[in-house]
């Protein structure tokens, strides 16, 4: 059987269909020329028929990218499918993607018909895509609650009709991986011209299943995986791109199964997506999350500072991280402790350490995160009383560049200010400070939470900015956002 797996990925469709999570189409562009150079096989770029500007990303990306097959999404409607069509006129490789429910439930609640009709809506349908393009990929919506014997019997008529890949998609993220899997398996056993197509997995997350019930499927014979980055999509997301390459990456040896993604860009695939999309990846999300190499009980730090893998089973520089992180806080032991002092350059003999170790563990008893400034203090290296505190600050809002902020720093004992625009308070905020601090920074992550709800709550900010590939988090709490932004941020600086 052939083991090579093909990534369509369907962040600009799929993905792009959650609120909030629009994109305009220079934006789409931007993405799509990034999972080109990710090495994606297809890019599922939109459903032409349900706006002009879905129309008018797939026409953009079409022109814009020229590796991947560019695919538009369908209905088992002629319309949609004229316009899809039309929408892919400057693709080199294009596909239209129809289809319709296939289970029992959405046969007679959704589509009020029988099952006899919905089979003639899908040969019809594919038919009239396969005349127009070469590549037709028909979807059978609900599959994974879809009567297998029925399914087989609309999988084989569509191949008939012409349909080159078949997709299976569990919609509502129900199945178990192996009712999955052994769905696959089913199809691949009974329906009769299944080698003239390949089987798709298109996996919903509703119970936190996706990606396992992607893998069960891949392991079954299907030879294509829907996916996203990040795992955004309808409701609680797609199978996320970077979980199941890096599942096929990590089992080799017992999946066998190679795709052609670059590893080395799912890093920044992943920011990508989070910065346009402005939706942010949860810190534990697996690859890509902010702590998903990050290491903070001292049993664990003192293992991978020994050997990264005794608790790493990727390293994070080959998916495009620039390095692992230990955390200091109280559950840190001595190991990490005198690594980061190393880091430093700060060598201390073993009762130095032990002595510099007691005051580590007060201070972070006190204080959750020891970050190196507080390290220099707790040796005795700091430069005095070393500050870097916001005095005040004050903005006016506005957009378009009309808003102001005025910040007011003490830095060491000296105060500075300074005044900038912004295209709001908060942009404002960030480049007075950036001026005053004279840093080349990034700022690379910037979210807000709430933490408890309401107009009077906190709120928590977390930012991330770089410095020549290097990375440092800051943190900040206030009932102001604003201010709770110049403190974060801020904190990050004190790190560079
Ligand atoms: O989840 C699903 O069934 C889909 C189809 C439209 C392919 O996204
Ligand atoms: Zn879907």
């Amino acid at each position: 059987m052939r083991n090579r797996v093909y990534v369509f990925d369907t962040t600009l469709r799929d993905g792009e269909q959650v609120p909030g999570c629009q994109l305009n189409t220079v934006e789409k562009i931007e993405l799509a020329r990034e999972l080109e150079r990710l090495g994606v096989d297809v890019i599922e770029a939109g459903f032409p028929v349900s706006s002009p500007g879905d129309f008018r990303s797939v026409v953009e990306v079409s022109k814009a990218v020229s590796e991947p097959v560019i695919c538009a999404l369908t209905r088992a409607v002629e319309h949609d499918i004229e316009v899809a069509a039309q929408a892919l006129e400057f693709a080199k490789r294009k596909r239209i993607h129809t289809g319709i429910g296939s289970s029992d439930i959405h046969i007679y609640h959704k589509l009020k018909s029988t099952p006899e009709a919905i089979l003639e809506r899908g040969v019809k349908a594919t038919r009239f895509a396969r005349n127009l393009v070469d590549e037709v990929e028909f979807y059978c919506e609900d599959a994974g609650r879809s009567r297998p014997e029925f399914l087989a019997q609309m999988v084989e008529a569509v191949i008939d009709a012409g349909a080159t890949v078949i997709n299976i998609p569990d919609t509502t993220g129900y199945c178990l991986p192996d009712q999955y899997g052994a769905l696959i398996d089913y199809l691949m056993n009974h329906v009769s011209n299944i080698d003239k197509a390949i089987l798709s997995v298109h996996c919903h997350n509703d119970l936190g299943l996706a990606t396992a019930n992607t893998i069960a499927g891949l392991r079954a014979g299907a030879r294509q995986m829907e996916v996203t980055v990040n795992g955004i999509g309808e409701r609680a997301g797609n199978t996320s791109l970077e979980e199941a390459v890096m599942i096929m990456r990590s089992h080799y040896e017992t999946l066998k199964l190679d795709h052609n993604i670059d590893i080395q860009r799912i890093y920044p695939a992943s920011r990508m997506v989070t910065r346009l999309m402005r939706m942010p990846v949860q810190p534990n999300k697996a690859i890509v999350g902010r702590n998903a190499f990050a290491h903070s009980s001292g049993i664990h730090q003192d293992g991978v500072l020994k050997n990264r893998e005794n608790y790493e089973i990727i390293d994070p520089q080959d998916v495009g991280i620039p390095a692992s992180s230990i955390i200091l806080t109280a559950r840190s032991g001595k190991a990490a402790l005198s690594h980061r002092l190393d880091k430093l350059g700060v060598t201390l003999n073993r009762e130095e350490l032990s002595a510099a170790y007691d005051k580590f563990l007060l201070m972070a008893d006190e204080k959750k995160e020891i970050n190196d400034e507080d390290l220099m203090k707790l040796i005795g290296q700091e430069v005095k009383q070393r500050v870097l505190e916001i005095e005040s600050l004050e903005v006016v809002c506005g957009s378009n560049d009309t808003a102001k902020a005025a910040v007011s720093i003490n830095r060491n004992g000296v105060k500075a200010y300074n005044e900038a625009a912004g295209n709001g308070p908060v942009d404002a905020t960030i480049k007075a400070i950036t001026e005053i601090m004279g840093l080349n920074v990034k700022l690379e992550e910037y979210l807000v939470q709430a933490i408890t709800g309401g107009s009077d709550d906190l709120a928590k900010v977390h930012v991330q900015i770089s410095q020549d590939d290097t990375f440092f988090h800051g943190f900040g709490c206030d009932t102001d956002t604003v201010l709770a932004t110049a403190r974060a941020y801020l904190d990050a600086i004190s790190k560079v």
